[in-house]
C-alpha cells in the first residue's frame, strides 16, 4: 500500500504499521517510506524559497516556475536510480526525466496553478503545494503519454520518436524484429510506472495546506482510477461493437477531460481553500472544456497539421479508435441510408496498412456526414456552457481572467460563442 492509499484506507481494520527505517541525516527521525530528507513541513521550506514562493513572481511564468520544481525533483530521482542502476538510470529514469522535462505545454500545472490563483491562493504554503502538485500532474502526464502510445501503437510523440520506440531502436541491432518490439513496449510500461510513481511520490511528500488534505488525496485517486477507466474504454473500444456516440462521449470524458482540465481545477481550488460550490463549478466547468479538449484532439487526428500536434497524423483511423467523430459519422450515414460511407468507414477503420488515399477518403466521409462540422460547432458548445459555470462564482477576477483565456486556448480557440439555446444537453456528467 502506497502512503497515499494508507491515508485513504477507511477500512475497519487499520493497516499494519510498516518498519520504520533511519532518515539518514535526521538522528531520530524516520518515516515509513525511508526516503531520506526532511520532514514534509520543512521540505515545502527547503523546495520554496521565499523569492520563488511569491505568488505574483511564479504569474509572470508559470511553466518556468513548475519547471525549475521539476528540474530538482527529477535531478534527485535520476542520482537515485544511478544508485539502483546504472543500466535502469540511463535507459529509464533518464528518459522519463528528458521526457518530462522537455516536452508539453504545461497545460495540466497552469490549469492547477490559474485555479488556485483565482481561488486567492497567494500564501506561501498554496504556492509550494500548488507547484509541487502541479509538477506530480505533469509527472503523471508523462506516464500518461509513455502508455498511450505503447497502447496505440503509435510512433511519434512531441515530433520525436515515441519513447518505446526510441527504446526499441536503441536495441534493434542486438534482438531479431519482433523481440526488439516487444522489448520497446515491456520498457515503455515501465517508464511509464516509474513516471506514476514518481508523481505519487511528489504527492506523497508535499505538504498541503490542512484543510486541503483530505479532498487533495481524494482528487488525486479518482483523477487516476478514470484515467484507467477511460484508457480501457478506448482499447475496448476498439475490439468490441461498442462504439456509438454517447459511449465515445463517456470514454472521452474518463480517458482525458477529467484528468486533463477538471481535476487540474479542482485540485486547485481545493488548495486554495475553496469553497464546496466553487470547486464544483470549476470541476463542472473542467468537464465541458476537458470534452472539448478532447474532442479538439480527436479532429486534429485526422484534420491536423502533424507539424504542429507533432503526432502521425491519421493514427485514431488506422488503429480503428472509437472517437466520437467516427462515431458519429457512422450514426448519420445510417440514418441517411449512406451506404458508400459506410462501406468506406467500415473498411478504413482499424487498417493498419490504411494508405494516404485511403485517408483522404475517410476525411472525406466526415466531412460529407457532417461530422465533422457537428463535432466543431459542439466543442464552441461545450467551452461557451463550460464557461458559462463561471458565472456567479467567487474568483479574483485577474486570475479568472487568465483562467478563462487558458481554457480557451486548451480547447483549441472555442469560439465560447454559442447562443443561450444552444446551452442545454449533458455531456461529462454536468
Ligand atoms: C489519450 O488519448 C488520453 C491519455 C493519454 C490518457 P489519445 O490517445 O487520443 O491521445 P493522443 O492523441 O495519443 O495524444
Ligand atoms: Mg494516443
Ligand atoms: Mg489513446
Ligand atoms: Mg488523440
Amino acid at each position: 500500500m502506497s502512503p497515499t492509499q494508507a491515508k485513504e484506507h477507511h477500512g475497519a481494520a487499520p493497516p499494519p504499521v510498516p518498519r520504520l527505517l533511519p532518515v539518514p541525516g535526521s538522528p531520530g527521525r524516520t518515516r515509513p517510506d525511508g526516503s531520506s530528507g526532511p520532514a514534509d513541513a520543512d521540505r515545502a521550506g527547503a523546495a520554496c524559497p521565499a523569492e520563488a514562493c511569491d505568488a505574483r513572481q511564479v504569474d509572470a511564468d508559470v511553466p518556468a516556475a513548475v519547471g525549475r520544481v521539476l528540474d530538482a525533483v527529477l535531478a534527485d530521482r535520476v542520482a537515485r536510480a544511478h544508485a539502483v542502476d546504472e543500466q535502469f538510470a540511463v535507459d529509464l529514469a533518464a528518459r522519463v526525466a528528458d521526457f518530462t522535462r522537455s516536452g508539453g505545454k504545461r497545460t495540466r500545472s497552469q490549469l492547477l496553478w490559474w485555479s488556485s490563483r483565482a481561488c486567492g491562493g497567494d500564501d506561501r504554503a498554496s504556492v509550494a503545494a500548488a507547484l509541487r502538485v502541479g509538477a506530480a500532474l505533469e509527472l503523471l502526464q508523462t506516464c500518461a503519454l509513455v502508455h498511450d502510445d505503447v497502447m496505440d501503437g503509435a510512433v511519434l510523440r512531441r515530433g520525436r520518436p515515441a519513447l518505446h520506440q526510441d527504446l526499441r531502436a536503441r536495441y534493434a541491432g542486438s534482438a531479431p524484429l519482433g523481440r526488439a518490439g516487444r522489448f520497446g513496449e515491456a520498457a515503455g510500461i515501465l517508464a511509464g510506472d516509474l513516471a506514476l510513481a514518481w508523481a505519487d511520490d511528489l504527492v506523497a511528500e508535499t505538504a498541503l495546506p490542512a484543510p486541503a488534505v483530505r479532498p487533495v488525496r481524494r482528487l488525486w485517486s479518482d483523477m487516476r482510477t478514470e484515467m484507467v477507466a477511460g484508457q480501457y474504454l478506448d482499447v475496448h473500444g476498439q475490439v468490441t461493437s461498442a462504439q456509438g456516440p454517447a459511449r465515445a462521449l463517456h470514454t472521452a470524458c474518463l480517458k482525458s477531460a477529467l484528468y486533463s482540465v477538471a481535476r487540474p481545477l479542482a485540485l486547485g481550488a481545493s488548495l486554495a481553500g475553496a469553497e464546496d460550490g466553487t470547486v464544483r463549478a470549476l470541476d463542472a466547468a473542467g468537464r465541458c472544456i476537458g470534452m472539448a479538449f478532447q474532442l479538439r484532439d480527436d479532429l486534429d487526428d485526422v484534420f491536423g497539421d502533424p507539424g504542429r500536434t507533432g503526432k502521425s497524423v491519421g493514427a485514431d483511423i488506422r488503429e480503428g479508435k472509437p472517437t466520437y467523430l467516427t462515431a458519429l459519422a457512422r450514426a448519420r450515414a445510417a440514418a441517411a441510408g449512406d451506404d458508400r460511407a459506410l462501406v468506406v468507414l467500415e473498411r478504413s477503420l482499424g487498417d493498419t496498412g490504411l494508405t494516404d488515399a485511403g485517408l483522404a477518403q475517410v476525411r472525406e466521409v466526415l466531412e460529407a456526414t457532417g461530422a465533422r462540422a457537428v463535432v466543431e460547432a459542439k466543442v464552441g458548445r461545450l467551452v461557451a456552457r463550460g464557461l458559462r459555470h463561471f458565472d456567479g462564482a467567487p474568483l479574483d477576477p485577474e486570475a479568472g481572467s487568465r483562467l478563462r483565456g487558458l481554457l480557451r486556448r486548451a480547447a483549441g480557440g472555442g469560439a465560447g460563442t454559442a447562443r443561450a439555446a444552444d446551452l442545454t444537453g449533458r455531456e461529462c456528467g454536468r
